[in-house]
């Protein structure tokens, strides 16, 4: 299934047109050794669009966003507002607009909610480093904070904070930088409904200001309420593209990865966040490309 292309997708919920740029990716294959982790994968992030990137486990949507912020080869083109970024170094890409969130990673405990945003800001940059020598300290733009809902936590230690705040912070922290793209890899794992829907109405914030965000996760409640699209990888393929209407019906994706259990209409469940079943398969081998 491909979907129209989206009318809203450049423009920001007020109406007006996204300054942003866009994030084009055509063609993008990644192999390590034998497997073919992703295979002639085509995505598209308009400026204010939240697009959905779903599948089972090693579909290859952490290497995806691998791969696009230059974190590990991949072949086929990549280009952020028309500029290609295949070649260049993952801080290159990062100074030209990119940014993202790790699957695995956590927040720096012993520091501040400020001082983690501090670091997240940072991009190694001539003009920058000279100005913190000269100003004496690092700064980092508290809208962020504002963004994310969390200025009231700022000085504390990230240390104790609960999951639910956790999870804001460490989209704060991948969103202070102000990239164009937002490239997020499962910022949901581990909420209970209340704190995935907080952080939904956060995320459907910060797209509607106009930037552009790459939402990977598997709690299909947020994925299917929140996006305005959705690309649905599987065995490093894309199966399915479309509106979250599209995908809930669409019989390969119910099969490969939805399953029955899915919340019908972008409904959200009651109980903890719905999870399709897990593949214990993992990418695809070069002989079935
Ligand atoms: N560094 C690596 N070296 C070798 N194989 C890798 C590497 N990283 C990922 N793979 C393989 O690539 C495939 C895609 O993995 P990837 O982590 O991108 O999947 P995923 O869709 O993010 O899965 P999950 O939902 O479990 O996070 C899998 O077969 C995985 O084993
Ligand atoms: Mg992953």
């Amino acid at each position: 299934m491909t979907a129209p292309k989206a009318a809203a997708a450049s423009t920001s919920a007020a109406g007006a047109p996204a300054a942003g740029k866009a994030l084009s990716v055509t063609g993008l294959t990644v192999r390590y050794g034998g497997v073919t982790a992703l295979n002639q994968v085509s995505v598209t992030v308009e400026p204010g669009e939240l697009v959905g990137l779903i599948g089972p486990n090693g579909a290859g949507k952490t290497t995806f966003i691998d791969a696009v912020c230059g974190f590990t080869r991949s072949t086929g083109q990549i280009r952020l507002g028309g500029r290609t970024l295949a070649g260049l170094s993952a801080g290159a890409r990062a100074r030209a607009g990119l940014g993202r969130s790790w699957q695995a990673a956590d927040l720096y405990d012993d520091l501040t909610v400020r001082e983690n945003l501090t670091v997240g800001a940072y991009t190694p940059d001539w003009r920058r480093t000279l100005k913190e020598v000269v100003w004496g300290r690092a700064r980092h733009d508290t809208g962020v904070a504002e963004q994310l809902g969390i200025t009231h936590l700022l000085d504390r230690p990230c240390d104790g904070l609960a999951a639910g705040q956790r999870k804001l912070v460490d989209v704060a922290r991948a969103l202070a930088g102000r990239p164009d793209i937002l490239l997020l890899d499962e910022p949901a794992a581990g909420l209970n409904t209340d704190e995935s829907r907080q952080l939904a109405a956060r995320l459907r914030g910060v797209v509607d200001a106009g930037t552009g965000v790459l939402l990977v996760d598997h709690d299909m409640g947020l994925v299917l309420a929140v996006c305005d699209r959705i690309v649905v990888l599987d065995f490093g393929r894309v199966l399915a593209e479309g509106t979250p209407q599209q995908i809930q019906r669409d019989q390969a994706v119910i099969a490969a990865y939805l399953g029955s259990s899915t919340p019908p209409d972008s409904a959200r469940p009651d109980s903890d966040n719905a999870r399709p079943g897990e593949r214990p398969q993992s990418g695809s081998s070069e002989d079935d490309s």
